[in-house]
């Protein structure tokens, strides 16, 4: 470096003031430039066909995983690696967690990742799994959650939550928030007289009694109803970039 740039440089080594203030005009530039562009984009979240908003007994299930604190084991991101791919499937995309609020990325798993295990296990499976973790997977750590089994689902707040979710964003329709009450139970009874309207306010949920257990709507039911649908709404036949990642 040439002596007079040298020199220059030495006023803001001396002077600490003059070093902050420095400092902070290039974090302000760094700054700008990351962050401004995303007020002028329309939105950060890509639109994918398919992804959808949770059924009341999803939601209700969604809330029985945050409240056992499933996600201190779990995580619902599979990320844009190749190992990850070929364990879970096609790495997460933003619009497949748009609708949950907050989100269950998680930041550890002591278990496997959980964005796209719909499907991979039957019902009976799972609830055998909740019960005793063991039962299934001898070697398992994870612990059992036998009394999801026996409680019934406290579902009194369900048109509530839906608004609530609507106020940041969900579009849940006035139609979907208005008889909420009664679709948490029509997803878990296939034959009961609600079961169509509610295939037609929610087209791609599953509908089936995922407990196994005719006379009650359980806790079981709603969190095997959501585990049941993660990862299963986007169809990636028509988005298959995995190509890109080899
Ligand atoms: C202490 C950590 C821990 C907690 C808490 C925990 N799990 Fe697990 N989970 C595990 C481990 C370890 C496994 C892998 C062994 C097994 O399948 O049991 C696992 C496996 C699973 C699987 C099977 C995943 C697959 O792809 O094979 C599901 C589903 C699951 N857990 C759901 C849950 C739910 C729902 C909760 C909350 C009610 C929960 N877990 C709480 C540790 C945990």
């Amino acid at each position: 470096m040439s002596a007079a740039v040298w020199d220059k440089h030495k006023i803001f080594e001396k002077h600490s003031l003059l070093l902050l203030v420095g400092i902070l005009i290039m974090v302000a530039i760094g700054g700008l430039v990351e962050i401004a562009p995303l007020f002028y984009i329309k939105s950060t979240i890509e639109t994918v066909d398919g992804a959808r908003p949770y059924t009341p007994l999803e939601l209700a299930g969604r809330d029985i995983y945050v409240r056992e604190g499933c996600y201190l084991c779990h995580s619902q991101m599979i990320r844009p690696i190749r190992d990850e791919v070929e364990r879970y499937g096609h790495f997460s995309l933003a619009a497949e967690s748009q609708y949950d609020h907050p989100f269950q990325w998680g930041s550890k798993r002591t278990g496997p990742d959980l964005a796209r295990v719909g499907g991979k296990y039957s019902d009976e499976w799972h609830k055998a799994h909740m019960i005793d973790p063991r039962s299934v997977v001898p070697t398992s750590i994870m612990p059992g959650y036998p009394f999801l089994a026996e409680r019934p689902l406290d579902h009194g707040r369900i048109t509530g939550q839906l608004s609530a979710n609507r106020t940041v964003g969900t579009p849940y329709s006035d139609d979907q928030i208005f008889w909420a009450r009664r679709d948490v139970y029509a997803q878990a009874e296939p034959d009961s007289a609600d079961a169509a309207a509610f295939q037609k306010r929610y087209p791609t949920a599953l509908i089936r009694d995922f407990d196994g257990d005719q006379k009650r709507l359980t806790e079981m039911d709603a969190l095997i109803a959501y585990l049941q649908m993660l990862g299963t709404t986007v169809d990636f036949k028509q988005y298959d970039d995995k190509a890109n990642l080899r």
